[in-house]
């Protein structure tokens, strides 16, 4: 069981001369069945994004153009930041993990989602999320 965020690194197809090609598969290098796929974009710099954790949802996140941060905090007020500066490099978040993301200028970000999206599944305040019981 994934209980902790990190660092995905998936294979580069190509070369400088020609490009390259990432790949990801469900249930192989992204450890869910993908449900759900998202991307965000023109996200203005000075605008912080996420703010919420999620009940069960489980995440592979890439920055496909431009870097992307996570600032990431567990239950246990356990924090790391995860910098997503390459489009081969995922970042997989499990269930239950507060995010703050901060973009640079056209980043795109790309999620594949273990879930579809339900308001039910999120914590928007960071204080029920630290109260909620798991199990
Ligand atoms: P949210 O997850 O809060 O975005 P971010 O983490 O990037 O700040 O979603 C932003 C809005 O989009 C919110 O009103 C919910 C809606 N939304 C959907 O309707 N379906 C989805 O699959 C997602 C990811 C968001």
């Amino acid at each position: 069981m994934n209980t902790k965020p990190h660092y995905i690194q998936f294979s580069k197809i190509g070369s400088s001369e020609l490009g390259y090609i990432s790949i990801a598969e469900a249930e192989q290098n992204v450890p869910f069945p993908i449900k759900r796929v998202y991307w965000t974009y023109y996200t203005p710099q000075d605008v912080v994004r996420g703010g919420h954790a999620h009940k069960a949802l489980e995440q592979v996140i890439f920055a496909v153009s431009g870097t992307i941060t996570f600032n990431t905090e567990d239950k246990d007020g356990n924090r790391e930041t995860f910098v997503l500066d390459h489009p081969s490099k995922g970042l997989y978040i499990p269930k239950l993990i507060w995010r703050d993301i901060h973009f640079t200028h056209s980043a795109v970000l790309l999620c594949l989602a273990s879930e579809h999206y339900t308001e039910d599944d999120y914590f928007r305040d960071f204080n029920d999320f630290k109260n909620y019981m798991n199990d």
